[in-house]
């Protein structure tokens, strides 16, 4: 199979320009005035994996977005890899901050992408790693060296939720029966320093409302009179945390698995350099939990962080007034164990509980999901091991990440199959922020890695 390189220099060109084309629909699941592009880019989806070799491909209808399907059956004997992705995108603002048009693909080679990096919205997140399991894909099928049967199942309300994507997989469980889930929607370290995502936290996210006196007021009439709802909101916030930047919430820790000392000093082996990403981020300290490294604030650690607050008056000069109303939007992280449920439970009655008079506070619970952990003793590890080995010339490290794909706990539930997340971002990739971009080497060896993990895993399932 070694022909997979060659072939991926042949075709380069063609790639690059494949995903440039699907990363000029804005398939903004968040916003529905883009619901025609995210519906254009489902149909895009569906013909990418027809050209590409999959067989029974359709357009899956949900309560929402489309659920893309396609497979690949071989032979019944063989074992069933079930490809995960999305094709929807999170929204671009702020717009200003963009040096390019994010719906207008340019390739720029920055410091860490010397040959060129794809810019749109999209293109790490996921719309790139997604397209690499189709070229890959098509290569297999092209050569006759796919070895297994393979399932595509490409969402378009991740960035969402996923809410819909959980009722298709709940009802169609004989359908996407698989061996192994291998999703492309994470990162690794380094180019030089590839890793295989072994966790990834869960998520409670929530919105509070804070009100005051039923209208807005003249801030000399009634300042200092009445609860301010920014003021309070603020000081309510400020309190989830201690000196010890520990969250508040009675219980909130309860169920969080405190790593032994061996699995910490593991963790600590990944390279990692404080200045490095101080310097990155243009930041001279960095910030968080007391008594644990950055790498496992935002990993093994479960965080509470306002997402956006707003209320009062934000146009341009002074307006003297104390708002009727503030507003937070809140995300907290969360570890294996933790149940979001339960955390937004307790969040919602701590907040309640924390609201001094003169106030009444509402907590709006949004969406959220489990964290995952995957074990390396199992034999899709493995196999995706050996196919980095195979192509990066160097053993991956395992390493656990701070983002969040809700659905990989529930693949395991209700399919009972574990997940293999082979990312080949980088966290500088800019992933929801302003100048997201995908490395164009990171594509390629992504595509040119995701066939050996297939020869691998159908090998060591054979043994
Ligand atoms: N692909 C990301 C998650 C991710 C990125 C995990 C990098 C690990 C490394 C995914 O699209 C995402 O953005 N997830 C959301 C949660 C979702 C429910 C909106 C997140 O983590 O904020
Ligand atoms: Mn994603
Ligand atoms: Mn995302």
């Amino acid at each position: 199979m070694n022909d997979i390189s060659s072939y991926v220099q042949t075709h380069k060109e063609r790639f690059i320009n494949e995903l440039i084309e699907l990363l000029k629909i804005p398939s903004i699941s968040a916003d529905s005035a883009y619901k025609k592009d995210v519906l254009n880019t489902a149909e895009a989806v569906k013909d990418s994996l027809l050209k590409a070799g999959c067989e029974h491909v359709e357009v899956c209808e949900t309560a929402g977005y489309p659920i893309v399907y396609g497979e690949k059956m071989i032979d019944p004997n063989l074992p069933t890899v079930l490809v995960y992705g999305h094709y929807d995108v999170q929204p671009p603002d702020p717009l200003d901050l963009w040096h390019s048009p994010p719906f207008e693909p340019v390739i720029k080679a920055t410091e860490l992408h010397p040959d060129g990096a794809i810019f749109a919205r999209g293109a790490c997140d996921d719309k790139g790693q997604m397209y690499m399991h189709v070229k890959a894909m098509e290569f297999m099928t092209a050569n006759q060296e796919l070895p297994c049967n393979v399932k595509f199942m490409i969402e378009g309300e991740e960035e969402v939720g996923s809410e819909n994507l959980g009722v298709f997989v709940k009802a169609n469980q004989e359908k996407l029966k698989n061996d192994v889930i291998l999703i492309s929607d994470t990162g690794m370290i380094a180019r030089d320093v590839p890793s295989i995502t072994t966790g990834l936290r869960g998520l409670s996210y929530v919105e509070v409302e804070v009100t005051g006196p039923n209208r807005d007021l003249h801030s000399g009439l009634y300042g200092g009179a009445v609860a301010n709802p920014i003021n309070v909101l603020t000081k309510m916030i400020a309190s989830l945390h201690d000196e010890n930047k520990h969250i508040t919430i009675p219980g909130f820790y309860d169920k969080v698995e405190e790593l032994g000392a061996e699995e910490r000093a593991e963790m600590a082996k990944a390279p990692f350099s404080l200045e490095a990403y101080q310097k990155a981020l243009d930041i001279d300290a960095v910030y968080g939990e007391e008594g644990y490294t950055t790498n496992e604030r935002n990993s093994i650690r479960p965080t509470l962080d306002v997402n956006g607050i707003w209320g009062g008056y934000t146009g341009e000069g002074a307006k003297t007034v104390i708002a009727s109303k503030a507003y937070a939007k809140i995300s907290m992280r969360l570890v294996p164990h933790q149940d979001w449920n339960e955390i937004t439970d307790l969040f919602k009655s701590h907040f309640e509980s924390i609201a001094p008079a003169g106030v009444t506070v509402k907590v709006t619970p949004h969406h959220g999901g489990q964290g995952y952990v995957t074990p390396i003793n199992n034999i899709g590890y493995q196999a995706a091991s050996k196919a980095y080995e195979q192509t990066f010339g160097t053993t991956p490290i395992p390493q656990r990440s701070g983002g969040s794909i809700p659905i990989v706990s529930l693949f395991e539930e209700e399919l009972g199959s574990k997940t293999i997340l082979m990312g080949f971002g980088l966290d500088s990739d800019a992933i929801h922020s302003p100048n997201e971009h995908f490395g164009v080497w990171n594509y390629l060896k992504g595509i040119e890695t995701i066939p050996w993990f297939y020869k691998y895993f159908t090998e060591l399932y054979q043994q």
